[in-house]
């Protein structure tokens, strides 16, 4: 089976100017992307913090675009009704918290949420694969998380890959998202390999207008 879902390119907040994040998120909307990615850092989970619920309610009266909030936080279960009621359209918790995961998938999904399953460089596919039946989205990480700006691993396109055909076994419609390093030649390498969203931070601020265009169009359509 191919990859039958569109492209998504979904710019991170994270590379914008903190202290101007609606024209961020005007910019991103006008330049036609559907996606925002708003990483949320606790600075225990990862040694950096970030946004929090009221980033996100303001952004949702300021903007249309699907708020796709990656909780990098150690216990997500209690933030997730926060995200939720400040209009999160999707929410991602790590596997790495531990048992307390599914706990966490099933309450977002109780909040009318699209529910997403994050997972580090160093944790291996396995430990996802329980609960593939249960999320909307899996985000591999393709650097360690907490920063913007690390260097794409190389070796996690294998493990997108594995989570590709382990969604095609499964007749899973998961879509998988890749986070950390993207840029248009990373993305290529992703897609290539089964990734339909394609989270850029860095790479994304850098390019202009046309550049960000093209980032967008050289991801192809199945
Ligand atoms: C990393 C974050 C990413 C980050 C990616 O901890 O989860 O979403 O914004 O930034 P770049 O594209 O700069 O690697
Ligand atoms: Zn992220």
């Amino acid at each position: 089976m191919t990859n039958e879902r569109y492209p998504i390119l979904a710019p991170s907040l994270l590379a914008f100017d903190h202290a101007d994040l609606g024209a961020a998120a005007n910019q991103v909307e006008s330049d036609g992307r559907e996606w925002l990615h708003v990483d949320v850092m606790d600075g225990h989970f990862v040694p950096n913090v970030t946004f929090g619920p009221q980033t996100v309610a303001d952004l949702r009266s300021k903007c249309d675009l699907f708020l796709d909030v990656h909780l990098m936080v150690t216990n997500p279960a209690s933030l997730v009704e926060s995200f939720a009621k400040a209009g999160a359209d999707l929410i991602s918790a790590h596997v790495e918290i531990g048992e307390t995961i599914g706990f966490t998938l099933e309450a977002i999904r109780k909040l009318d949420c699209q529910v997403g399953i994050a997972i580090n460089p160093d944790t291996p596919a396995e430990e996802i694969r329980p609960y593939l039946g249960a999320v909307d989205l899996v985000l591999v990480m393709t650097v360690v998380p907490g920063f913007g700006g690390q260097a794409f691993r190389d070796d996690m396109v294998e493990k997108i890959n594995v989570v590709h055909r382990w969604r095609d076994i499964g007749r899973h419609d998961f879509r998988v998202e890749v986070d950390g390093g993207v840029n248009p030649d990373t993305g290529q390498l992703c897609q290539e390999a089964g990734a339909d969203v394609f989270v850029a931070g860095t790479a994304y601020r850098k390019l202009d207008v046309n550049g960000r265009a093209a980032f967008a169009r050289g991801l192809r359509s199945p």
